[in-house]
């Protein structure tokens, strides 16, 4: 699947699959305008790490195709790519994105609005491309850390829908299955958005890999009953001593595999990797709408009043992460001699 993000360069739309909607209903979401892209991001029709760096890449291009040459457009769009780097604090990738548009205007020199618009056009689809790439070559190589008759554990989604397509932990996935093992999926429902329940058991049950959805506060029980041989989640972002920002319940996951001995994986593209960020209690972490945790389907299930936390990431230390699977290989510790070469390669 990789039709969830869709630019069309005709129309100068941006058409993405609407997830808040699934698994009920595929529905497009048409974004012709930057504002539409940071609504898009911000009330996740479109969410996961390299998902939303492709999304704010294609904003940028909408942006660049947005208005006149007149005194001062140059400023103007700067504020405007600024404004979408800013529109969900976490993932590393959107600004990551961002600034890689930047770059690349930066060196092109004077530009006109149309051949900066072309630019950004080019650049965003080379994006969207690499990511796919990332996700299989990183996905065989994590396939590796399976084996046969495994039953894997995941946290949220990180799966096709949270890339431009593949996916990452769902990609390892994918790849172990693609090489002949048979492996069953426990999917976290991952409250409060429920990405596990409602994303990473749609995707899979699309591809017929066997899946099970669990409640969260299921997986001490799971482990002790000898459920789960491994986890593999993705990682929003991930700093560069290897500690490792994910979905909120992610940190509790690999606490407890690390208590009962389970292998405890995180897989990301080197794009999710953030070296300016030292360690994890650098990483910013996004508060949600404390109505994501008051209401369920629209309905109430906390008193009125009664404040909640809605904290959507947690940073898992480095000590507690078996392997790294990047699209370089799989990173073991030391986290920062590791990461350090490994981005030293894609320079
Ligand atoms: O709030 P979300 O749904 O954007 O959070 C997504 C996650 O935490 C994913 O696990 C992460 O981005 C990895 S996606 C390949």
């Amino acid at each position: 699947m990789n039709e969830h993000i869709r630019f069309d360069r005709d129309a100068l739309e941006l058409h993405l699959l609407d997830q808040r909607l699934l698994p009920e209903e595929e529905a497009d979401f048409a974004c012709r305008t930057p504002g539409e892209v940071i609504t898009a991001l911000q009330t996740m029709v479109v969410r996961g790490a390299p998902a939303i760096g492709v999304t704010a890449a294609w904003g940028c291009a909408l942006a660049a195709a947005a208005g006149d040459e007149s005194e001062g457009w140059q400023e103007r769009l700067t504020a405007a790519l600024e404004d979408i780097a800013r529109a969900r604090p976490t993932a590393v990738n959107l600004r990551w994105a961002v600034d890689r548009l930047r770059a690349r205007w930066r060196a092109a020199g004077e530009l006109s609005r149309p051949a900066l618009l072309e630019l950004f056009l080019r650049e965003a689809q080379a994006m969207q491309d690499e990511d796919v790439a990332a996700c299989k070559t990183l996905g065989r190589f994590g396939a590796d850390c399976l084996e046969d008759g495994d039953t894997v554990l995941t946290h949220c989604n990180a799966g096709a829908l949270a890339t431009a397509g593949y996916g990452t932990a769902l990609g390892v996935i994918r790849a172990a299955v693609e090489q002949g093992k048979r492996i069953q999926v426990i999917a976290d429902e991952t409250r409060p958005f429920l990405q596990g329940a409602r994303l990473t058991a749609w995707e899979l049950q699309r591809d017929g890999i066997p899946v099970s959805v669990a409640c969260d506060n299921a997986c001490a029980l799971l482990m002790q009953k000898g459920l789960v041989q491994r986890v593999v989640v993705g990682a929003d972002r991930i700093a560069a001593n290897g500690d490792a920002a994910n979905k909120i319940g992610t940190f509790g996951v690999a606490l407890l595999a690390r208590h009962f001995g389970i292998p405890f994986y995180v897989a990301a593209p080197l794009s999710t990797i953030d070296p300016q960020t030292a360690d994890g209690a650098a990483i910013p972490i996004e508060e949600r709408p404390a109505g994501e945790v008051t209401h369920i389907s629209g309905r109430r299930v906390t008193p009125v009043d009664v404040p909640v936390y809605n904290f959507a990431f947690d940073v898992t230390p480095a000590a507690l992460i078996s392997g790294i699977v990047t699209e370089a290989g799989v990173l073991r510790p030391s986290y920062g001699p590791a990461i350090k070469a490994a981005l030293a390669e894609v320079l």
